[in-house]
């Protein structure tokens, strides 16, 4: 059984995905750990309810960034952790914390990358006035939204949409996507050949 540590800084509802999924049998591994680097996160909380280890590690109590990432790798290292999957994680790790888990650490980005990396996705799609937006699961390198592409899953804007509705239905494909491509981890059924991943049948 792969031992999972999901990264979140937000609402949670992707953890939440994860976490029902591991519930279900559908994931073929387990959420041993929880962070945040905000104390409020209602990740935190809904970790907590369902019996899951959840810590606040808190970026003001180190350094920097490379001291926090390190704080981090550390504690991950004490549990265990096969696979991190960030979350709604809104910092970007340091090539240290990269180096420690090479194509171990997955991110969800709501737009079909490369297209609208960074801050805002959503918004930054619905601006630029494009008819397919979407989401992307892609392993964690050193750049912005750049490692090599897992799953990705169109999400159509229509005419009457705003940023919120939007962002509603793409919620809802990364609820579906995210556990899928981590299930597929935990199978070891990814390989990296340079920017491709393939999915082994
Ligand atoms: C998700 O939409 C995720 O794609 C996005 O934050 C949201 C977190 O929602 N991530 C990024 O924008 C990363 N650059 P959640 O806290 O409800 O899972």
């Amino acid at each position: 059984m792969k031992r999972i540590a999901v990264l979140a800084s937000g609402r949670g509802t992707n953890l939440e995905a994860i976490l029902e999924a591991v519930e279900r049998g559908s994931i073929a591994g387990e959420v041993a750990l929880v962070i945040s680097d905000q104390a409020a996160a209602q990740a935190l909380q809904r970790a907590g309810k369902r019996g899951v280890k959840a810590l606040f590690i808190n970026p003001r109590d180190y350094g920097g960034r490379e001291q926090y990432d390190r704080a981090i790798v550390d504690q991950l290292k004490e549990d265990r952790i096969d696979l991190v999957a960030l979350a709604g994680f809104m910092r970007l790790l340091s090539a240290y914390f990269v180096n420690a888990y090479p194509m171990q650490i997955m991110n969800i980005h709501p737009s079909l990358l490369p297209a609208f990396p960074g801050l805002d996705g959503v918004e930054q799609a619905f601006d630029y006035g494009v008819k397919v937006t979407g989401c992307t699961v892609h392993f964690v390198d050193e750049g912005l939204d750049t490692g090599p592409v897992i799953l990705q899953e169109a999400v159509p804007v229509i005419q009457h949409d705003t940023v919120e509705t939007l962002h509603q239905r793409i919620h809802a494909s990364e609820h579906r996507l995210y556990p899928t491509a981590i299930d597929l981890f935990c199978r070891e059924k990814l390989k990296v050949e340079g920017r491709r991943c393939k999915i082994i049948d």
